[in-house]
């Protein structure tokens, strides 16, 4: 069976007052799902968001990392930093890191090797534009993405790997991919990595859906064979809407 999970991407929103205050909100939700509960919040929000969600059963992740273990990368956070702040699980590839912030497949697959290598979980993020996809070429985006970024892995690693199929078209725009599109390239991403690694790890490995997932849209989505949860923009940052995803299997 694998981890069904709903994870909170913050992004560059909520001051400490602001984080504490929506933590506050979070710890007074119900959950009535299996899913397994994530919030991302700002780099420098993570330790205390970490001390204030301690055995709360939400798990703090972060929203990126550096390659390096230290050194001269002015504004950049490594690994082991992470993990000195209880921090285990890291979002790495998101699209807006790879538009704003030009973080190229290449630089992906290393900053997946320091994460690993620190043994934390990976979840990695990828997914086509909207050209792509009107040109039917949304496969062959995706499926070097995650070659180019993951195939140099051994079998083993992928038991630490979450995988986030994020059409960026989808991403807050409103505009959701459809749950036969999600389930569409959610089977395609896992005969890929059957393909390359065989049934079982392919079986094994979760595949969350990201671009608008709400309330209203997420137990179609999650309902689908191939999708095992979300990972949630704006949603996440109103407690009682990401506790309705949360809830939504
Ligand atoms: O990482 C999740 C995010 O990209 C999706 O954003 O606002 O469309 O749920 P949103």
């Amino acid at each position: 069976m694998r981890a069904q999970i709903v994870a909170g991407n913050w992004k560059m929103n909520n001051d400490l007052s602001e984080t504490e205050s929506l933590i506050t909100s979070l710890k007074g939700q119900t959950k009535t799902s299996n899913a397994e509960v994530m919030v991302a919040p700002t780099a420098i929000n993570l330790f205390s968001a970490y001390n204030s969600l301690k055995g709360s059963g939400i798990e703090v992740i972060a929203q990126n990392m550096h390659f390096a273990a230290n050194g001269a990368y002015t504004g950049e956070v490594s690994a082991a930093m992470l993990k000195s702040v209880g921090v285990q699980t890291v979002i790495l590839g998101h699209s807006e890191r790879r538009e704003y912030f030009n973080e190229t497949d290449e630089m992906l697959a290393k900053k997946v090797d320091a994460a690993l290598a620190n043994d934390m979980r990976v979840i990695f993020c990828f997914g086509e534009e909207l050209a792509d996809r009107k040109s039917d070429n949304h496969e062959h985006v995706v499926e070097s993405q995650i070659k180019n970024a993951l195939f140099h892995l051994e079998a083993g690693a992928f038991k630490n790997i979450v995988l986030a199929y994020e059409p960026v078209w989808a991403i807050g725009t409103g505009e959701t991919a459809s749950p036969e599109q999600a389930q569409d390239m959610h089977a395609f991403i896992r005969k890929t990595l059957a393909n390359q690694y065989g049934e079982d790890v392919a079986n094994s490995v979760s595949i969350l859906y990201g671009g608008s997932v709400k309330p209203n849209n997420a137990v179609e989505i999650f309902s689908k064979p191939d999708v095992d949860g979300g990972l949630i923009g704006g949603a996440s940052l109103n407690a009682e809407d990401f506790f309705a995803i949360v809830n939504a299997f």
